[in-house]
């Protein structure tokens, strides 16, 4: 579905949730989604967890890419990927990588992880000198399109040569941001490097969305951010916000998703509405 039916809908019925997601009764070929900030820190990982979790839950088949050297994502959910002989560093640089192989399942029916660790620091050196360099995660990800609904890459605060080979995998990117002082600086070249993207390597590339995160709605400030985010985006905000909890730092510490470690808190509930709100936007099957 279009945004300008998603709009349709919200006009219509103000407040009002996303419908459930229909049923699939076959999977893929995924989507791929970039999680996309160089500002560090405004929730990119934990929206990756989340979200896919969520998509999960809703019998979707899906795939989180750990694609940062710090392996936050892989940590949170569950995997030590600090002692793993094969990450996704060691299949970027294959001569015939084979992503299936590196696999993790997770203790979330449907989601499976692609685990990342310090190595992968050393890839954007080492890619520069390689063919097609910018391809390389695409050419890593191609053999398991078929299998997933949804494919969801959590990159590392940067704008650099990892970042533009997860944009170049990706169909849609979503940006998320923090809404706090300071969140729209660098929001302009993150913009300008999608562009750029679309307009070099991969012309399918769209904005999938722009997601409010660490949201303190009873603070002006934040209420601010928030009229200058939708002034700036208009309808690619999603209508779903994240609020600001403990709660999920709580369940990284748990190495756990928030729709397990705490399915009836808010922050839960509010990353299955996210994942409602992309399947009706259309940005997931
Ligand atoms: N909605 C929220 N409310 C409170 N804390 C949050 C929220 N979302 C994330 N956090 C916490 O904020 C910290 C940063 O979040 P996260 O790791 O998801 O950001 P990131 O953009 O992936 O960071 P980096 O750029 O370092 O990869 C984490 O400790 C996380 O638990
Ligand atoms: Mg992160």
């Amino acid at each position: 579905m279009s945004a300008e039916q998603t709009d349709i809908f919200t006009e219509l019925n103000p407040g009002v949730d996303f419908p459930l997601p229909p049923e699939l009764s076959t999977h893929g070929p995924g989507r791929i989604i970039a999680m996309c900030n160089q500002k560090g820190g405004v929730g990119k990982t934990t929206t990756s967890i989340n979200l896919a979790a969520a998509l999960a839950e809703y019998g979707r088949k899906v795939l989180l890419v750990d694609f940062d050297p710090q392996g936050a994502a892989s940590a949170g959910l569950g995997v030590n990927a600090m002692g793993l002989e094969r990450t996704i560093y060691n299949e970027l640089l294959a001569a015939k990588p084979n992503v299936r192989e590196i696999i993790h399942p997770t203790e979330v029916a449907n989601l499976d992880l692609v685990p990342a660790n310090i190595e992968l620091s050393a890839a954007e050196i080492q890619l520069i000198n390689e063919v097609a360099r910018e391809q390389s995660l695409s050419r890593v990800l191609r053999s398991v399109e078929a299998d997933y609904d949804v494919i969801i890459i959590d990159c590392q605060p940067s704008l650099g040569l990892l970042t533009v080979n997860a944009l170049t995998a990706a169909h849609g990117v979503i940006i998320p941001l923090g809404a706090e002082f300071f969140a729209m600086r660098g929001v302009a070249l993150l913009v300008d490097q999608i562009e750029r993207v679309q307009d070099r390597l991969n012309p399918r590339l769209t904005l999938d969305g722009v997601l409010l995160t660490m949201v303190d709605s009873r603070t002006l400030h934040s209420r601010e951010v928030i009229e200058l985010v939708r002034e700036r985006f208009g309808d690619k905000v999603f209508d779903t916000q994240i609020s600001r909890t403990v709660k999920f730092p709580d369940a990284t510490i748990a190495a756990e998703p928030i729709t397990t470690y705490a399915p009836s808190h808010s922050g839960a509930k509010a990353y299955k509405r996210l994942a409602r709100e992309l399947i009706y936007r259309g940005a997931s099957a």
